[in-house]
């Protein structure tokens, strides 16, 4: 019998960015790991980097589904690159995924394309799964550019299977001008994008069978989570500025679970 794609599992990315306090991460984890263990939702805590090991070592007991992801990652593996944390520890941190390309990276740390792809890189050798993110600007977007930039910034991926663990990879569409604005895309919007990508994934490494997860992200609340995750062609979502409370984010989560049963 084959499983019913409709039924699949989905996941829910909390990204803190830079919020929170050491404490709240253990009451956030106190808070989601009963919900992790019901319904079809996969967690995934990705908070500062300095809370990796407190967030792990919480998590050690747990038998559940909150995982642990970073929010960057070193374009190199080691080095004399001062502030830098590479994949390698962040994976021995207690992390299994890692943002790469996110928006606020690109805009306010200058990140180009060719420092994303040494992230993926870098991300791939260590075993961590990268979470490439991708998204066009308002300018962009009223330009009639969107599709011209996002193929830009999935040009990272080219010949990306000759990597063994590319398995694991996933992409997530966060156009800019959504990102903390309160004005999330529409699901129209999010259908056509997250289908060009596909397609245009499959252009890019013809010859293998990975399938990327996708994921949409920027302003997700509680008022749009359930209706964007219901979506067919969307794996997940990257939540940040609703994920932070704890009690916040386990109704989002709430509304996420009843949306999948
Ligand atoms: P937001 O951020 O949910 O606060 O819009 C999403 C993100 O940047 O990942």
């Amino acid at each position: 019998m084959t499983a019913d794609p409709s039924r699949r599992r989905k996941v829910m990315i909390a990204n803190w960015k830079l919020n929170g306090c050491a404490e709240s991460v253990e009451a956030w984890i106190e808070t989601m790991t009963p919900l992790a263990e019901e319904g079809r939702l996969d967690i995934i805590l990705m908070p500062p980097a300095l809370w990796m090991e407190r967030a792990w070592s919480r998590l050690a007991g747990h038998p559940s589904r909150v995982t642990l992801g970073a929010q960057n990652v070193a374009a190199w593996e080691q080095g004399a690159y001062t502030g830098e944390i590479g994949a390698t520890m962040l994976a021995e941190a207690g992390a299994r995924y890692a943002l790469i390309g996110h928006s606020e990276r690109r805009r306010i740390f200058g990140e180009t394309d060719e420092m994303v792809s040494r992230k993926l890189a870098c991300c791939l050798a260590a075993g961590l799964s990268p979470v490439l993110c991708i998204g066009e600007t308002e300018n962009e977007r009223d330009a009639g550019e969107t599709d011209r930039v996002l193929k830009r910034q999935l040009g990272v991926l080219e010949g990306v299977a000759s990597l063994s663990s590319a398995s694991a990879l996933w992409i997530a569409y966060e156009p800019v001008w959504s990102i903390g604005t309160g004005q999330a895309a529409t699901p129209d919007l999010i259908e056509v994008v997250l289908a060009g990508i596909r397609s245009h994934w499959a252009g890019l490494n013809a010859t293998i069978d990975i399938q990327p997860r996708l994921l949409y992200g920027g302003s997700v609340s509680l008022a749009n989570a359930a209706s964007l995750i219901a979506l067919e062609a969307v794996d997940g979502l990257l939540v940040g500025g609703s994920s932070v409370d704890p009690e916040s984010c386990a109704d989002l989560c709430r509304s996420l679970i009843r949306a999948l049963d």
